[in-house]
């Protein structure tokens, strides 16, 4: 496994190197969520890349840049284990220099949801990828169905710009009590973890009502709603029920493929999950 913390290096690694390449993004302090997404590169690809970067572009001037989780040994312990080509660990420096001043960012779905509650975030995360994609031209790159806007922006961004290159999404890597994994779950308390998980309840209340007939996003919004405010450490962002394609808000009936998403805060840390409403005709 190489160690790489130059551009320069990464790119005299990928012109030797024969075989498809999968690209796994992330920003490090690596759970069994990430770790789905190596292992679906590795079964896949010929070679597998990991970046590890907190990538300071895509965390507002309030969020928890300097108080991120960064465990770089253990990191690199668990990708030993999983036959990963080479793992970029850039620094700042090289990633956005002095002079740096060019940005990308995708104009429709970024701007909802997590776009409405972190302003620039979205384009901070396509800055990157997109670097990520130009340093390494993988054949396949892995996201998860976690970050459920994310990767829709990245798709979008994949097809605008037309790379030439499979976004791969991957399912989303719960606990016991079916709170998703996040690197961001270590600033909770183990007790704020187990009440966290009211969180996929409050998800799955809404997807089997769905499931049994109930068309009226307000309705489920509702019920999504009354379940989380049962625990009262948490602080609702936003519940959205929305377009699975545009991300636009349902009002009334829900008329296509949908997804529930939302953030909420248990204390100062802020929590995303999602769940997929298919209409089946
Ligand atoms: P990060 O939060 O480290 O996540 C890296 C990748 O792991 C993302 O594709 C994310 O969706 C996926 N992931 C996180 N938790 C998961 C879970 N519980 N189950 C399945 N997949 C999960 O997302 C980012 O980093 C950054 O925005 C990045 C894309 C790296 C750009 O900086």
């Amino acid at each position: 496994m190489e160690l790489i913390q130059s551009v320069r290096e990464c790119q005299l690694w990928r012109r030797q190197i024969t075989g498809s390449v999968g690209l796994v993004p992330t920003m490090g302090a690596l759970h069994d969520g990430h770790l789905s997404l190596i292992r679906a590169a590795v079964r896949a690809c010929n070679h597998t890349v990991v970046s590890i970067y907190v990538n300071p572009t895509q965390f507002g001037p309030r969020e928890d840049l300097s108080a991120y989780p960064r465990t770089l040994e253990r990191d690199l312990s668990a990708l030993r284990n999983l036959q990963v080509s080479a793992v970029f660990l850039p620094e700042d420096r090289e990633i956005y220099p002095d002079d740096y001043s060019t940005f990308v960012s995708e104009g429709e779905l970024s701007l909802r949801l997590e776009g409405q509650s972190r302003p620039g975030h979205f384009r901070g995360v396509t800055t990157i990828v997109s670097k990520l994609f130009n340093i390494f031209r993988p054949d396949y790159a892995y996201f998860g169905r976690k970050d459920a806007q994310q990767l829709r922006v990245i798709r979008k961004m994949t097809k605008d710009l037309n790379y030439d290159i499979t976004i791969v999404d991957c399912p989303t890597v719960r606990d016991i009590n079916g709170l998703a994994l996040s690197s961001r779950n270590q600033y909770l308390t183990k007790n704020e973890q187990l009440r966290a998980a009211v969180i996929f309840r409050a998800l799955s209340e809404g997807k089997e009502l769905f499931e049994k007939g109930e068309r009226n996003a307000g309705i489920l919004r509702k019920v999504i709603e009354a379940r989380i405010l049962t625990e009262p450490l948490a602080k609702i962002d936003y519940i959205s029920i929305a377009d699975d394609v545009s991300l636009t808000e349902f009002e009334g009936e829900i008329t296509a493929d949908a997804l529930i998403s939302l953030a909420v805060f248990f204390g100062p840390t802020r929590l995303i999950d999602n769940l997929n409403l298919p209409l089946k005709i």
